[in-house]
């Protein structure tokens, strides 16, 4: 099942998200229906938060939006090791509408994880898989890509997010 979206700010993309102890088959369907809505969405990456839960799970498939065919799923994961190498690239966040910029990340990342069968896993990234991994492990820790840019740009989008919230709350009471 497709779920709702969360958008900056709602307060559960602020919040550290709890750790993950069984894996239940409640904890499946969550992986499922973050899977659906990335998609749906053409998003490469999507974090619990994204959808209003709270708990350390991750999806990532960056053959996405396209072929989709590497799904990955992430039970509380853990950057375990990063490259003193960093790149910058633009990135967006289906939390954070009608925004991109650029953020600097480490190169290389060695991310520790379990996977939905309960057994650990290891994963050494570069490139995309690197940034994103970093993209949707921050969001874990309640951390935004816009919490990476500028001050001054930050209060730029700040900005305008305010102003959409009042242009969508004057259109409501019309
Ligand atoms: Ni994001």
């Amino acid at each position: 099942m497709k779920r709702q979206l969360t958008y900056y700010p709602d307060p559960v993309l602020a919040r550290r998200a709890e750790e993950i102890g069984e894996i239940t088959p409640e904890l499946r369907a969550l992986a499922d229906d973050m899977a659906e809505t990335m998609y749906a969405n053409e998003g490469i990456g999507l974090a619990a938060p994204q959808v209003g839960e709270g708990v350390r799970l991750v999806v990532i498939d960056i053959s996405g939006p396209q072929i989709r065919d590497d799904l990955r799923v992430l039970v509380n994961p853990v950057i375990t090791a990063r490259s003193q190498e960093t790149v910058e690239s633009e990135e967006g966040c289906l939390s954070v509408r009608n925004y991109r910029a650029s953020v600097e990340r480490a190169a290389q990342v060695t991310v520790q994880a379990r996977g939905l069968d309960g057994q650990d896993m290891t994963i050494e990234a570069d490139d995309l898989l690197a940034i994103c991994l970093q993209h949707e492990i921050d969001h874990l820790d309640g951390t935004l890509f816009i919490d990476h840019i500028s001050r001054l740009k930050r209060s730029l989008y700040d900005k305008k997010v305010r102003k959409w919230a009042k242009q969508k709350e004057k259109a409501l009471s019309a």
